[in-house]
């Protein structure tokens, strides 16, 4: 089964062709970059009006990469939520029109599936139960699954994500955009031990993330310190360090008492050479297996939400229940497939 995965939930347009849910034919990714990084954030309507101008040529090219034309797709996946409501609406519209016409079935996809099924792309793919990690620019949680589309949100962040720290503090400091590649980058030659940062405490929850006070704990530290130049790599390493200290906290314990037999990172922030090296250490300390995809699979890509709307495809027997009508959610919680179609 051949499916096109469309994805325009924040400031990438991105198309991919992928086969049975594990083979990226080909995968595009029109980053904007270069239109936000001078405001220091996305600006939503800008990201929108690009989306049109780009996502019919980035669709295109995806169909001739993989050397395919539409008549080839047996369905279009497309992520409907959560993200901007502009850049959403435009790739659903997309999809739903192409879908249409084609007279193929429509399949919508949370963008944070989309993230999670990043790690079925490939050969070797993990095994059930599995307990995912997904750290983006707008979500930190923690996601158990017992089986294909059976999603259980067991943390979450109760104020900023990770991602949304990391870019915050880059920009603060003066690093590049988006600040979390720059800042993972300098804190590699900084000393995550000169500057403490307490790990929250957070009420109702031992497993529940918050990463505004850490946030703000650096920026301090960078002002106490007249903004010196020579205090950046140590401030770099140490908030980088506290940020995943955070997201790993109860990762060992989770694992342990819930039977998983695999743990999977993904979004973003999955991108982040401590995560990715502490994550890897745990792992293999209690030898479960650990996915993390490639960098340019964290970050935000069609070939997720194709290799995620294959699954669902499968699992449901079904596609979107509301068709030509389906509409893109800002704020789409996530639900196990077949619940979010009753
Ligand atoms: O998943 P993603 O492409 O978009 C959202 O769904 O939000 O994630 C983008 C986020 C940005 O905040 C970016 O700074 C962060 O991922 N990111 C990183 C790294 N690479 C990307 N954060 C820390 N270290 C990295 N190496
Ligand atoms: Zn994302």
């Amino acid at each position: 089964m051949i499916v096109l995965g469309i994805d325009t939930s924040c400031d990438d347009t991105s198309c991919a062709v992928v086969k049975d849910g594990r083979q990226a034919l080909s995968n595009i990714v029109s980053s904007q970059t270069s239109l936000h990084s001078k405001y220091g954030g996305v600006v939503p309507e800008i990201a929108s009006r690009r989306h049109l101008e780009v996502l019919i040529p980035v669709s295109h090219e995806a169909l001739a990469q993989a050397g395919v034309t539409i008549k080839d797709i047996d369905a279009v996946a497309v992520t409907n939520g959560p993200g901007l409501l502009g850049s959403l609406l435009v790739g659903v519209c997309y999809a739903k029109s192409l879908a249409y016409a084609a007279g193929i079935p429509l399949i919508d996809v949370h963008h944070l599936a989309g993230h999670i099924y990043a790690n079925f792309l490939g050969e070797k793919v993990p095994e059930f139960p599995l307990l995912n990690l997904v750290v983006s620019g707008g979500h930190s949680e923690l996601i158990f699954m017992e089986s294909h589309g059976r999603f259980s949100v067991i943390a979450e962040t109760r104020d900023d994500a990770a991602g949304e720290v990391f870019d915050k503090v880059a920009r603060e400091i003066g690093l590049g955009f988006p600040g979390g590649p720059y800042l993972d980058k300098l804190a590699e030659t900084g000393d995550p031990h000169s500057i403490p940062f307490p790990l929250p405490k957070i009420r109702g929850s031992k497993y529940d993330y918050s990463f505004s006070g850490i946030k703000t704990r650096a920026l301090l530290e960078f002002e106490s310190g007249g903004k010196a130049e020579r205090l950046k790599p140590d401030l770099a390493a140490s908030f980088r360090k506290a940020v995943v200290d955070q997201l790993l906290h109860a990762v060992e314990e989770l694992l342990i008492n819930t039977g998983a037999r695999s743990f999977a990172i993904s979004g973003g922030v999955a991108a982040n050479t401590l995560l990715r090296r502490e994550s890897r250490k745990l792992a293999e300390e209690l030898n479960i297996p650990l996915f993390a995809p490639p960098k340019a699979l964290c970050t935000d890509n069609g070939a997720m939400i194709a290799a995620a709307g294959y699954y669902k495809y499968k699992v449901t027997d079904c596609c979107s229940p509301e068709g030509p009508w389906l509409n893109p959610l800002a704020g789409l919680e996530m639900q196990s497939w077949g619940e979010d179609m009753q």
